[in-house]
C-alpha cells in the first residue's frame, strides 16, 4: 500500500522523509520518491525498487537541501512500477508536487479534458491528473485550488501537496484514505500512517474525510471542503512502533481482514458507472464476449477457490460453460482448448510458478487470456493479453483475506458484464445486481464488528483435531476457503466436502463432538443441506451453521448459528467467508500460532 510522509520545519527535510518512508516499508511498495523545496524550486528524486536506491540517489538526503518536503512509497495501481510513475508527480511547470494514496476513478476523463487544453502527461498514473488539475485551477491561492480539485475528482485519496510559490506551507487533503498530521518541537508532519512520525510526536490529528490541512513549521490549520476553518483535537497514540505498523491490530492478518470493506469498495466502485458495469481494462467488445465458447479458470490455493465460486456465477448469470482447474493440474493435463475460449488466470502475487506456466501454455496455444491480478507489473500481469487489477494493496500476512475478497468482486463484475453483453440480463437486472454489490462493504463491516461471538466460539476449538466444512454449490466453494484458512494458520486437520458427498466414505471420520461447519446460503439447496446436517448430527457432530438472516428454522437443526445479511445468491461468498476467516484467525491465535507466518509457507510460491 502506498505511504505518504511530509515535513516542514527547522531541520533538513530529506533525511526525515527518508526515515519516515523506511518506517512505512512494511506496507509493501515498488518505488519511492521525495520532493524538497531547495530555496528556489521544488526538486524531485524518485526511483523504482527498494528505498535503498533512493537513499543512494540522494546520498541519504544530503544532496537535497531544504526544510520542506513530501515523500512517498508507491504500490502501483495505474501504470507499472517505474521511475516515471513513482511519486511525487509534478504539474507541467514543476511548480506543484503531489504525492497520493488511493485511486482517482475519473482520472482518464480529467486527463482527456486537460490534454484537449494543451496539457501533456508524462506518466501513466492517476496522480499526475491531480497535479495537472491543481495547475489548471491554481491562481495563487492553494486552498482554493485544492478545494476545486477535490470537488472534481472521484474516488479515494490522501494527498500531500507543495506549491513552489508557497514554500512555507505543506498541504494535505483526504477522502476515504487515511492521513494524519502532527506537530513536534522541530516542525510539522503529515503521514498516511502513525508509524512514520511516531518518533517525532505521539499527539496526532486525524484529518477527516474531505478535509484539508495546511502545515507551517509551527502550526497546523484545518479546513472543510467549503474552505471554512475546522477546530480539531489531537489524539495521543499509546501504541508501540510494532503495534502501530499493524494499525493497532495484533496481526497483519487481522488488519487485512478489517481492510476488506475498503478493498471491496476500491475494486468495485471504479467499475460502476451510472448503474452499469464498465471494465475499462477488459479490452473486449460485446461481440468478443458473445463469441466466448467456454471459460477456463486457472489458479492456485485461495485464488483457485474464488474460481470455484465464479464457476457458479458465470454459468448461472451469463450461461457460459466454465472449467475450473488448479494450475498445477491444468498445465500437465494437456487441456482441450479452443481459440474461441477465454482463459482466466487468477493470482494475488502475479508470480506463482504453476499459474504463470498455465498462462504461458494457454498463450502458446493461441487462446485469449485475461488475468485477475493484484500486483501491478508482475509477470502474470505483463504476459496476459488483458489484466483486471484487484487493487487490494499489498498483503503482508501469508494467509490471503482481502485479495481473496477482491478477486471475488472482479468475478462478479465480469459475470455481470458478460451476462449483459450476451443478453442474459437486462438493464434492470444489472442495476439490481449493482445495488447488491454496493451493499457488500457495509455488510462485511457489520460482520467484522460482530467478531466477539465468533471469537468466543473459536476459543472452544483450539484443541480440536479435525474440523469439517460442508456446503453445496457456492456454499461448497466457501467451505473450501474456510477449511484452507483454518488449516493454514492453525495447523488443525480440516476437510471441505460437497455436503452430499460426505456420506460416500468420509462421514466415518465424524465422531462425537466433531465440529462440522455447514454453510447454507443457497436457498434452493437449503433443505438438502439440512438433511446433511441431520445426518452428521446423528453421528454426534456439533454443527455450526452459517446461513442467511431470516432463515430461522436453522436454529432447530444446528447447534450454533451465525447469520449473514441477505444478498443476491451469487454474492453470498463475500459475506459468509468473513466469519470463517475470523474463526480460523481466533482458533490459531488461541493455539498460540504465528498467524502472520504459518510454517512452511511463503507468500508467493515461485519455485517449480
Ligand atoms: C492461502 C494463500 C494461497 C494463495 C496461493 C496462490 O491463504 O494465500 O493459497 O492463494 O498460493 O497465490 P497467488 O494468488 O499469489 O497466485
Amino acid at each position: 500500500m502506498c505511504g505518504i510522509v511530509g515535513y516542514i520545519g527547522e531541520d533538513q527535510a530529506a533525511p526525515i522523509l527518508l526515515d519516515g518512508l523506511e518506517k512505512l516499508e512494511y506496507r509493501g511498495y515498488d518505488s519511492a520518491g521525495i520532493a524538497v523545496f531547495d530555496g528556489k524550486e521544488i526538486e524531485i528524486k524518485k526511483a523504482k525498487g527498494r528505498l535503498k536506491v533512493l537513499e543512494e540517489l540522494t546520498h541519504d538526503g544530503a544532496n537535497m537541501p531544504g526544510s520542506v518536503g513530501i515523500g512517498h512509497t508507491r504500490w502501483a495501481t495505474h501504470g507499472e512500477p517505474s521511475d516515471i510513475n513513482a511519486h511525487p508527480q509534478y504539474n507541467k511547470d514543476k511548480t506543484i508536487a503531489v504525492v497520493h494514496n488511493g485511486i482517482i476513478e475519473n482520472y482518464q476523463k480529467i486527463k482527456d479534458k486537460l490534454t484537449a487544453k494543451g496539457y501533456s502527461f508524462i506518466s501513466e498514473t492517476d496522480t499526475e491528473s491531480v497535479a495537472q488539475l491543481l495547475d489548471y485551477y491554481y491562481q495563487g491561492n492553494p486552498l482554493e485550488a485544492i478545494i476545486k480539485v477535490m470537488l472534481r475528482i472521484e474516488g479515494s485519496y490522501s494527498l500531500g501537496i507543495m506549491f513552489a510559490d508557497h514554500p512555507d506551507r505543506v498541504y494535505a487533503a483526504r477522502k476515504d484514505s487515511p492521513l494524519i498530521a502532527g506537530i513536534a518541537s522541530d516542525g510539522s508532519y503529515i503521514a498516511s500512517d502513525v508509524t512514520a512520525i511516531l518518533k517525532h510526536t505521539r499527539d496526532v490529528y486525524y484529518i477527516d474525510n474531505q478535509e484539508i490541512a495546511c502545515l507551517s513549521k509551527d502550526s497546523i490549520s484545518f479546513f472543510n471542503i467549503d474552505g471554512e476553518p475546522v477546530e480539531k483535537e489531537s489524539k495521543h497514540i499509546d501504541w508501540d512502533a510494532n503495534a502501530a505498523e499493524k494499525g493497532g491490530y495484533e496481526h497483519f492478518m487481522l488488519k487485512e481482514m478489517y481492510e476488506q470493506p475498503k478493498t471491496v469498495r476500491d475494486t468495485l466502485s471504479p467499475r460502476i458507472r451510472k448503474d452499469h458495469v464498465v471494465i475499462d481494462d477488459l479490452g473486449m467488445s460485446n461481440e468478443d464476449i458473445r463469441n466466448i465458447r467456454r471459460l477456463h479458470i486457472v489458479a492456485c490455493g485461495s485464488a483457485y477457490h474464488t474460481g470455484v465460486t465464479a464457476r457458479y456465477v458465470y454459468e448461472g448469470m451469463a450461461r457460459i460453460p466454465v472449467d475450473v482447474d488448479v494450475a498445477s493440474e491444468f498445465r500437465y493435463r494437456d487441456p482441450i482448448l479452443d481459440s474461441r475460449d477465454l482463459v482466466i488466470i487468477i493470482s494475488q502475487s502475479g508470480e506463482t510458478a504453476d499459474t504463470l506456466a498455465a498462462l504461458r501454455l494457454a498463450k502458446k496455444k493461441g487462446i485469449p487470456t485475461l488475468a485477475i491480478v493484484n500486483v501491478v507489473g508482475s509477470s502474470i500481469a505483463r504476459e496476459a493479453d488483458s489484466v483486471m487489477y484487484t487493487w487490494a494493496g499489498p498483503e503482508i500476512a501469508v494467509a490471503t483475506t482481502k485479495a481473496y475478497s477482491a478477486q471475488l468482486i472482479c468475478h462478479y463484475l465480469l459475470a455481470i458484464r458478460f451476462a449483459k453483453a450476451r443478453g442474459e440480463i437486462n438493464d434492470d437486472q444489472e442495476k439490481a445486481y449493482i445495488a447488491d454489490l454496493e451493499k457488500l462493504p457495509d455488510q462485511i463491516e457489520m460482520l467484522l464488528n460482530n467478531k466477539n461471538r465468533i471469537q468466543k466460539f473459536a476459543n472452544r476449538y483450539v484443541g480440536a483435531k479435525d474440523i469439517f466444512f460442508i456446503g453445496r454449490g457456492i456454499d461448497y466453494a466457501i467451505s473450501l476457503e474456510g477449511s484452507l484458512k483454518l488449516k493454514e494458520i492453525s495447523y488443525i486437520h480440516s476437510e471441505a466436502y460437497p455436503a452430499g458427498e460426505l456420506k460416500h466414505g468420509t462421514i466415518s471420520l465424524i465422531e462425537d463432538q466433531t465440529l462440522v461447519t455447514a454453510i447454507a446460503t443457497q436457498k434452493d439447496l437449503y433443505p438438502k443441506t439440512v438433511s446433511n446436517i441431520v445426518e452428521v448430527r446423528t453421528r454426534g457432530a456439533f454443527v455450526l451453521a452459517v446461513t442467511n438472516e431470516g432463515d430461522t428454522d436453522m436454529e432447530e437443526n444446528a447447534d450454533y448459528v451465525i447469520y449473514i445479511p441477505q444478498t443476491n445468491r451469487y454474492f453470498t461468498n463475500s459475506l459468509a467467508i468473513i466469519p470463517l476467516q475470523l474463526f480460523a484467525y481466533y482458533v490459531a491465535v488461541g493455539k498460540g500460532c504465528d498467524v502472520d507466518k504459518p510454517r512452511n509457507l511463503a507468500k508467493s510460491v515461485t519455485v517449480e
